[in-house]
Formats: C-alpha cells, sequence, structure tokens
C-alpha cells in the first residue's frame, strides 16, 4: 500500500512549520529585531529561534522522516517517534521564547529559567528523531551519497542544542555550569554547528537527491561528488574542533583553522559548481516551478558565501555579517525549502489520494493539484523582496528592509495558501493515463506500480 510508504506525521511537521515560519517573519516586518534592533538583542533571539528550530528544525526533520527511508532504501518511516519528536521540539521552543522574552524584560526574571527547560525539551525531541533516523540509516549501511551528509548534519544539530542548552544555563543559572565562562568564544561553535554542519550539510544531501530526482539527472556525481563530502563534512568537523580547542585555550596556530575554513570553503565552491554541473545533464528539460525556484536558491547561497568571506577577509562587522545571514536564513535555506515544498506537499497528497486506484481509472496528474502560473508571481516575489532586504541591511535602511520582509511574508502566505488549494482544493478534471515515463520517487520504489503509466509528473 502506498499508505504505509508515507510518514504520517510529514505534512504536520510542514504545517507547524510554516505556522513558524509566518509569526517569525511578522516579528522582523514589526521590526523587533535586527537590523531595527541589536543582532543580540533578545527579540532577535527570539526570532531566530522562530526561524531557525520553529521552522528549519521542523521542516527538515519532516523532510527526512519522509526521505530518509527512500534514500536509504531501507525500513518504513518512524511513526511515534516522529510524532514525540515534534511533540518535542515544538513545547521545548515555547519554553525557549518565553525565555528571551524574560531576558528582554517583557517576562518576570524568574521566567529566564525557561530558556535553559525549553534547550533541554528541544534537545529531547530532537534526540528522539536523531535515534529513529539514525535506526534507519544504521540498518542500510554503507551509506548512499546524500545519506552521508544527513547522517553529519544530525550530528551537527546534537552539538547545536546541546551547546544552545548550555549558553541557556549560562544566563539562568551560572552556578551550574562554572565551567560555563570556559567555552568564552563557545558562540561561534554553535553558529558553526547549526547554520554550517545540520543546515547547510543536510540541505545539500537532500538536495542532490531530490534535485537530480526532479530534474531527472544523473544522481552519481563522480569523483565531483567525492571532493565536495570531503571537503565540506571533513573540513566542517576539523574547524569546529579547532575553534572548540581555541574555546578551551588549548594554543592551535591559526594557519591551521585558516586551512580547515579554506577547505570547507571550498566544498561549498564544488556543491555550487557541481548543481550547474547537474542541472545541465538533466534530461526534463522544461523546468517545473520547484526546480526554476531552486535555482534562484543556489545563487543566493553563493552570494551569501561570497558576502561572508568578504566580512571575514575585510573585517567589516554587523551590516555585512547579518545581511550575509539574513540572506543564508531567507534566500537559500528558507527558499530552498519553501520551492521544494511546492513539489512535495502534492506529490505526498497525490499518493495519499490516488495510489490505491492507479491504473485502475483516470486519475489528475501531480501537477494538476497545482496552478504554477498563479503561484510562480509570488516565488518571484518571495526572491525579489529577499534581494531587496539584503541590499537594506548593506546599505543600513531598516525601514525598507521592513518593507521588504513584509514582501516576502506576503509571498509566503500566498505559497501557503497554494499548498493548502493541493492539498484540500479540487484538482483540474482528471487526466488521461500517460504511457510510463520515469516516475518521480519520493516514497520507496516498490511501492510505486510502474506498469500502471505514471501521472506522476
Ligand atoms: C537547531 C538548533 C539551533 C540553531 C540552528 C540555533 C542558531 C542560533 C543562532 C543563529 C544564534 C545567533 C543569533 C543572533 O546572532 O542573533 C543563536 C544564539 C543563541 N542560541 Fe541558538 N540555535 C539553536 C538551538 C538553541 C537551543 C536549543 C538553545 C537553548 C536554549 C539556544 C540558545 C541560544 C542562545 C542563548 C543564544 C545567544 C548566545 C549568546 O548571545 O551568547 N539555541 N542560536
Amino acid at each position: 500500500m502506498f499508505g504505509s510508504a508515507i510518514s504520517r506525521w510529514t505534512m504536520h511537521h510542514f504545517a507547524i512549520a510554516l505556522g513558524f515560519f509566518l509569526l517569525a517573519q511578522a516579528a522582523m516586518a514589526a521590526g523587533v529585531t535586527f537590523p531595527v534592533t541589536g543582532l543580540l538583542a533578545p527579540t532577535t533571539l527570539a526570532t531566530v529561534h522562530l526561524l531557525t528550530i520553529g521552522w528549519l528544525t521542523i521542516l527538515m526533520f519532516g523532510a527526512l522522516q519522509q526521505f530518509v527511508p527512500v534514500i536509504t532504501a531501507g525500513g518504513p518511516a518512524a511513526d511515534k517517534s516522529a510524532l514525540a519528536s515534534l511533540i518535542g521540539i515544538v513545547m521545548g521552543l515555547v519554553f525557549m521564547e518565553a525565555g528571551f522574552l524574560a531576558l528582554d524584560g517583557q517576562l518576570a526574571q524568574g521566567a529566564i529559567v525557561s530558556l535553559p527547560f525549553g534547550g533541554a525539551v528541544v534537545l529531547t525531541g530532537a534526540l528522539i528523531g536523531v535515534i529513529a533516523l539514525t535506526r534507519i540509516l544504521w540498518q542500510t549501511r554503507p551509506l548512499t551519497f546524500s545519506a552521508q551528509f544527513i547522517a553529519a548534519g544530525l550530528v551537527f544539530l546534537l552539538l547545536t542544542v546541546t551547546l544552545g542548552l548550555v549558553f541557556g544555563l549560562v544566563f539562568a543559572a551560572p552556578e551550574l555550569v562554572p565551567w560555563g565562562d570556559a567555552l568564552g568564544d563557545g558562540f561561534r561553535l554553535h553558529l558553526l554547528a547549526g547554520l554550517g554542519g545540520w543546515f547547510t550539510l543536510t540541505a545539500i544531501g537532500v538536495s542532490y537527491r531530490l534535485l537530480s530526482m526532479f530534474t531527472l539527472a544523473p544522481e552519481e556525481r563522480g569523483w565531483f561528488g567525492t571532493a565536495v563530502i570531503g571537503l565540506t563534512v571533513g573540513g566542517l568537523a576539523v574547524t569546529w574542533f579547532l575553534e572548540l580547542m581555541v574555546s578551551l585555550g588549548v594554543p592551535i596556530p591559526a594557519p591551521a583553522i585558516t586551512v580547515a575554513v579554506v577547505a570547507t570553503g571550498l566544498g561549498l565552491v564544488f556543491y555550487l559548481a557541481d548543481m550547474v554541473r547537474l542541472y545541465r545533464a538533466r534530461q526534463r528539460h522544461q523546468l517545473e516551478l520547484n526546480t526554476g525556484m531552486a535555482t534562484a536558491a543556489l545563487v543566493a547561497f553563493a552570494v551569501a558565501l561570497g558576502l561572508a568571506a568578504y566580512a571575514a577577509l575585510s573585517g567589516y562587522g554587523e551590516p555585512i555579517v547579518g545581511a550575509a545571514g539574513y540572506l543564508f536564513l531567507f534566500g537559500w535555506l528558507s527558499g530552498l525549502g519553501l520551492s521544494q515544498l511546492y513539489k512535495i506537499v502534492p506529490f505526498l497528497t497525490w499518493l495519499e489520494r490516488y495510489g490505491s486506484i492507479l491504473g485502475k481509472r483516470p486519475v489528475p496528474r501531480v501537477q494538476d493539484l497545482v496552478d504554477e502560473r498563479r503561484d510562480r508571481p509570488w516565488f518571484i516575489l518571495y526572491f525579489g523582496a529577499v534581494a531587496i532586504g539584503t541590499l537594506a541591511i548593506l546599505i543600513g535602511w531598516p525601514t525598507v528592509w521592513r518593507l521588504a520582509v513584509f514582501g516576502h511574508l506576503v509571498a509566503t502566505v500566498m505559497v501557503v495558501r497554494a499548498l493548502w488549494l493541493a492539498r484540500y482544493g479540487t484538482p483540474r478534471p482528471p487526466h488521461r493515463v500517460e504511457p510510463p515515463s520515469v516516475p518521480v520517487m519520493i516514497v520507496p520504489p516498490a511501492q510505486i506500480h510502474l506498469n500502471a503509466g505514471s501521472n506522476v509528473r
């Protein structure tokens, strides 16, 4: 049955993640975050975690619950543990938000304790999810190319959340972590593990799999792929470890860190070059909206990397780092997530609705559940607004930035509406059954009856 191949809680993850994404953008448009306030103001931190935990982490967990069994051709998707993990992460985040608001003085000082408490609950939720995914990955050793990035990403997730919990304790109960000061510069470790390790490595792994499937390009990446995985995963792991040593006061020669950082950067450049190769080698010449818009996310990633490199080399501070961070979170990660949801949500809906009757009577195609002509302008508005927002941070125009954020908030609302209509609206009239073509497999291959003809385009 198709139903058994679909992770039961993936759609719930997606719906909750999108809710947090809208909330975070509303907070930014309301002007309670950087660049209107400071980069480390409690309200900025509260919003950053709505984005990083509420939106991106929950989105990625939802996607991984569905894809890990497929990528590894392994066992069925986790069920109860996926729900337990979701509940833990959401509840923990709510407590964390209360803690950040207490730091800002908007709640009683005593509520600061909910920052580490929430962190511990998030850690529990993440741990449940990681264990379930690791079990599937472990059963299917040796790991496939995409799965190797995902496994590394999961390790970095646990490091990120554990470090976050330590920071929460430093704020709320420093006496409990007398060694907290030793981590002095540990903030960088939190960012490196979260943004570089968990988000970027996972996004690279999932994008390799999804974009090669959706564009019908070869998934085998040859020596290029080996270079990407060696340099990004190896480079990040070494950089993180050396930074940890520095934080703990171990003397590490600066050139060693520079070499590790440059290797990681080179790996990311190789990844972007490999994406160009992948798109060039595709067999599906007419790009669908999701794969077309993924190119905008990849361009945003390239520009964000350029800005970060410039900031590091020039020593220029907040505006460039802030612009790079904003573009990284909204252009690359959120842009990639939003554009791929535009394919994944209709596809899973289509499988749930028509999987069991496929081949027995005419059914719509996946693409009949969406209307690309109607939705294309909203994606263009989304990426256009993010570009303007990035420039506004660089130039120092907070009002223009807030207008730009409002622009991508509106665009997100309209994409959410499109996803809602794909799931609950009426598809275009049934389509005749087409001759078989290569199916887009985001459920295990054995679950798709090829001889029924493929309507999945
Ligand atoms: C996926 C998980 C996480 C990610 C990706 C993440 C990401 C971030 C980012 C990007 C910042 C910098 C914000 C800014 O510059 O405005 C930050 C700061 C911070 N995070 Fe997290 N975070 C995560 C989980 C957590 C958890 C579970 C806690 C626990 C309470 C936490 C506590 C903190 C604290 C206290 C700061 C401020 C540190 C300081 O000012 O020294 N984070 N985090």
